[in-house]
């Protein structure tokens, strides 16, 4: 089994400029652990999770991971927090580097700051371990990262994020960028971590997750709410956040925000 973490998020304010985009966001949760964050396109969830990894300052408010705060430090919260970043392809991030390049040079900043955890004789083992555990096949280890597919790339990403076996994984819209039978990969490989970690992942459609989702985050900018997925997936209160795009499909939710 995985470690008991407990992540508290008190009253964050985070934004750009000065200016609050979320505000007040207060939650705190155990994991191992499945908490999906919702929200329509602009909502505020990258900047969440960049407020709760400390990439992005908060304006106010605390992040504590089993009380040790490490509010706006990402030096500090980079030892419990693996991040997945959304998955964007840009001209800018095209670099013609191999998937085990990518992890390779990822243990060595970890070493570069934790040399006595990262040990250079376990780089080659903790690289392979994850690469397996994320299931990318052994011939796309040494392929271009920007040559695999979609979900190839993404197994790629997650595995990043596990090199320093944190308790607990920030996945940003991890299966917006693949095709559907891709997604559905993705998220059995999800639903295999969230035994051992706490998983905050992102999404714009909560089905390919649910059965596995413990708790159910819902946020529009200042609005906030969280509960279990039978208390949070009812009409009235998805309607509150999504506005127009809800409606029912035989018994169940089902929310078709569009995103780009
Ligand atoms: N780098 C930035 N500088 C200024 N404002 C930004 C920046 N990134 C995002 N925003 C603002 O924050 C809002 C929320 O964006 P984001 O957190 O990316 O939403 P989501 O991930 O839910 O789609 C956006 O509508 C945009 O106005
Ligand atoms: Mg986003």
């Amino acid at each position: 089994m995985g470690k008991v973490v407990t992540l508290t998020v008190e009253g964050l304010t985070v934004g750009y400029n000065g200016y609050p985009v979320v505000r007040n966001v207060c939650f705190s949760v155990k994991g191992p652990a499945l908490v999906q964050i919702l929200g329509p396109n602009g909502a505020g969830k990258t900047t969440l999770l960049r407020g709760i990894l400390g990439l992005l300052k908060p304006i106010e408010g605390r992040v504590l991971v089993d009380y040790v705060d490490v509010t706006g430090k990402p030096e500090k919260s980079s030892r419990y927090f693996g991040y997945v970043p959304q998955l964007v392809m840009s001209p800018n991030t095209m670099y013609p580097i191999t998937a085990w390049e990518l992890l390779e040079s990822t243990y060595m900043l970890y070493r570069r700051r934790w040399p006595r955890l990262f040990p250079e004789e376990s780089a080659k083992r903790r690289i392979m371990e994850v690469l397996e555990a994320v299931g990318l096949p052994r011939d796309k280890w040494y392929r271009t990262f920007w040559k695999l597919s979609g979900g190839e790339r993404q197994r790629v990403l997650i595995a990043q994020a596990l090199i320093n076996d944190p308790p607990i994984l920030l996945m940003d819209e991890p299966l917006s960028a693949i095709d559907p039978p891709g997604r559905v990969e993705i998220a059995k490989l999800i639903r295999c971590l969230k035994s051992t970690k706490l998983i905050l992942v992102t999404s714009h459609d909560p089905t390919l997750l649910l059965d596995y989702t413990d708790y159910i985050i819902l946020i529009n900018r200042e609005r906030f709410r969280m509960g279990r997925p039978d208390q949070i997936l009812v009409a009235d209160i998805a309607e509150e956040f999504y506005g127009g795009v809800v409606k029912y499909v035989k018994e169940h939710l089902h929310i078709y925000d569009s995103h780009t």
